[in-house]
């Protein structure tokens, strides 16, 4: 196992009606400014149980973050939060609401031009204090430092991690789930099975208790994501999926081990190019990488299909290893997800050649054994 050192400040509070616990949470001298989506949580009546919770404190809000937050929006809200002098954000939504309040967090106290914080990963010296009602589970950003900021007139897409950026708390209250759409549910789930992927699914250094953690996330997945699309109001399944998210990317599974995060990057490019979700490029993107790097990820991918897909122990790793690569592609088919590009109507080689170009010109090189070049990544992107 290798070193690490992990702390995490963020408070979870977890279950049915807990939105009200946010009073006790926030001190009464801070200005709030409330930051949310698209509208969603006006429809579902979230955004009025966090006015009630919050009723006696001084607060105002902040809409129209999109899905994909957009630096252009963001800068927006920076320059309310600075003129209005507000010292705490509250993030009610799902992970582009929570990442572009952390941006926005961010940007409120850097010197210079903010956008900085994501090309040239300046540091985040200080942060306005944030805290999330959290929607939507997929992104772990709930109880993580991590967010991933697109821009409109670039067609990019970059994440920043800082420490400055942790939730002060996160609630999740899994009822605000039942009126995610089918579509949104489905993004969640895939999205924590490739984030649990990008951490199990490369070399073994050693770390048997986080693999396990890693596969058990993925069972609970396997066996709860259909339960939540036959029974979008079933409670128990909706709260296994959120916490299956959030564990699936506070980096508890990684602590020691490997990563590998060439999906994502990947798949941030796809959906820069062509506005798909980041789910969406999810599915596309894993299973053509595995199929190209199957050499480099046998060993793990050969044991989750024991544990996980209860294959023979006998058989040749390289067959074990397809086995888990064609049961994932089936699970995401299963939840009606499609996995090749032409799918989408997106010619493979136009996008593979759009990406070789751009990884080539900032001398990208992914893979947990730094070999995915970017001739490698248009092999994976034409063959997806
Ligand atoms: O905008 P509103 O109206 O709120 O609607 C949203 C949005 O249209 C809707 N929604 C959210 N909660 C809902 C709901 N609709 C009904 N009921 C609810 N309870 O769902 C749509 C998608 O929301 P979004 O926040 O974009 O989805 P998600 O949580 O999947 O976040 C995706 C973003 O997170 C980034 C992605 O790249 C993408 O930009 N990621 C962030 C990570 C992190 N911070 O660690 C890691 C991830 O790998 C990921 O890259
Ligand atoms: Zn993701």
């Amino acid at each position: 196992m290798n070193n690490f050192e992990f702390s995490c400040p963020t408070k979870i509070i977890f279950g049915i009606d807990t939105i009200k616990k946010i009073r006790d949470e926030i001190s009464h001298d801070k200005k709030i400014l409330i930051t949310y989506g698209g509208g969603s949580i006006r429809k579902n009546g979230v955004l009025k149980q966090v006015k009630e919770a919050l009723e006696g404190f001084n607060y105002s809000e902040f809409g129209g973050i999109e899905p994909n937050p957009k630096f252009e929006t963001l800068m927006e809200a920076v320059k309310v939060v600075k003129e209005g002098s507000y010292d705490f954000l509250l993030a009610v939504g799902g992970g582009s609401v929570l990442d572009g309040t952390k941006f926005i967090a961010a940007a409120s106290k850097f010197e210079g031009d903010p956008w900085d914080i994501l090309i040239k990963g300046a540091p985040v010296n200080d942060a306005v204090e944030l805290a999330s009602v959290m929607t939507l589970p997929a992104t772990g950003s709930e109880m993580n430092c991590g967010a991933v900021i697109s821009r409109l007139s670039t067609k990019e897409k970059f994440a920043f991690m800082s420490e400055k950026v942790y939730p002060k708390f996160s609630v999740i209250d899994p009822q605000t789930t039942y009126s995610l759409p089918e579509k949104q549910t489905v993004n969640g789930i895939v999205d924590t099975y490739t984030h649990v992927m990008e951490q199990y699914a490369t070399y073994d250094v050693n770390t048997p208790l986080q693999d396990q953690w890693a596969l058990g996330i993925i069972k609970t997945l396997i066996e709860e994501g259909p339960k939540v699309l036959r029974e979008p109001q079933n409670y128990d399944a909706r709260a296994n999926i959120f916490w299956c998210a959030t564990c699936g990317l506070n980096y508890w599974i990684s602590l020691g081990a490997v990563q590998d995060w060439s999906t994502h990057m990947i798949g941030h490019e796809l959906t820069a190019l062509y506005g798909l979700d980041h789910g969406e490029t999810l599915t596309i993107i894993l299973p053509s990488l595995w199929r190209t790097m199957k050499k480099d990820k046998m060993e793990k991918l050969a044991k989750m299909a024991i544990e996980v897909f209860g294959a023979n122990e006998f058989l040749p790793k390289s067959l074990l290893a397809d086995i888990t690569i064609k049961k994932t592609e089936k699970f995401f088919n299963k939840l009606g997800r499609k996995t090749r590009l032409k799918e989408y109507g997106i010619n493979p080689k136009e996008a593979a050649a759009e990406i070789k170009k751009r990884f080539s010109q900032r001398n990208t090189v992914l893979g947990e054994r730094g070999n995915i070049t970017a001739d490698v990544a248009y092999e994976i992107v034409a063959n997806a």
